[in-house]
């Protein structure tokens, strides 16, 4: 059994500072289509999306799926939604909501990179680079944070914890 850390390991107010900082790294690129991997970064996406907004920009969601119900990964990795993408030749920001051990990320990328996109940058709200197994460095980062498993703010265990506008870490509960 799991339980939430007592208190957040990083506030509503911190991430609201660290969006509108990342905001202003990001909105200046003139990205085409922002690509955010669902779930876990629905709400970083959105709260990132309104403040590089444009016009033109563009959103369209895939789904990468690979943990299930557990907090390891089951190395198993599906992408759905990218019959619906219309990325070719137009400047990419592949969101998600954590890099852990990269496969992910590094999997999704090259998998859109075959959809002949001018260019894929990424952007992730929290790095735990001590879990890395693949070389993959995110171009746009929120947080780095230790080698714990979080939720809140989009991330979950076991579709948990998700609507929580903090993140929050999971200790092992042994009462
Ligand atoms: P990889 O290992 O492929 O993992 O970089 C990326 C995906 O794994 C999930 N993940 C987590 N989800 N708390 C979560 O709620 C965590 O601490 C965590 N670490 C990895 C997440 O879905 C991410 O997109």
């Amino acid at each position: 059994m799991y339980k939430m850390s007592s208190k957040p390991l990083i506030s509503a107010k911190e991430i609201e500072e660290r969006l509108d900082s990342l905001a202003a790294e990001i909105k200046p690129c003139g990205f085409d289509v922002v690509v955010p991997l669902l779930s876990g970064s629905f709400i970083f996406a959105a709260d990132l999306c309104r403040r590089i907004a444009s016009p033109e920009l563009q959103v369209s969601f895939i789904r990468a799926s690979s943990y299930g119900n557990s907090t390891q990964s089951s190395g198993q990795l599906q992408i759905s939604g990218l019959e619906k993408l219309d990325i070719k030749g137009k400047k990419i920001l592949l969101v998600d909501d954590i890099l852990d051990t990269g496969i992910t990320l590094s999997k999704v990328r090259e998998t859109l990179k075959a959809c002949g996109p001018s260019e894929i940058r990424t952007c992730v709200l929290l790095d735990k680079s001590a879990r890395r197994t693949v070389e993959f460095n995110a171009d746009f980062v929120g947080f780095s944070i230790e080698n714990k498993f979080v939720v809140g703010y989009g991330l979950d265990y076991a579709e948990n914890y998700r609507t929580y506008p903090e993140i929050w870490t999971l200790e092992e509960d042994y009462g």
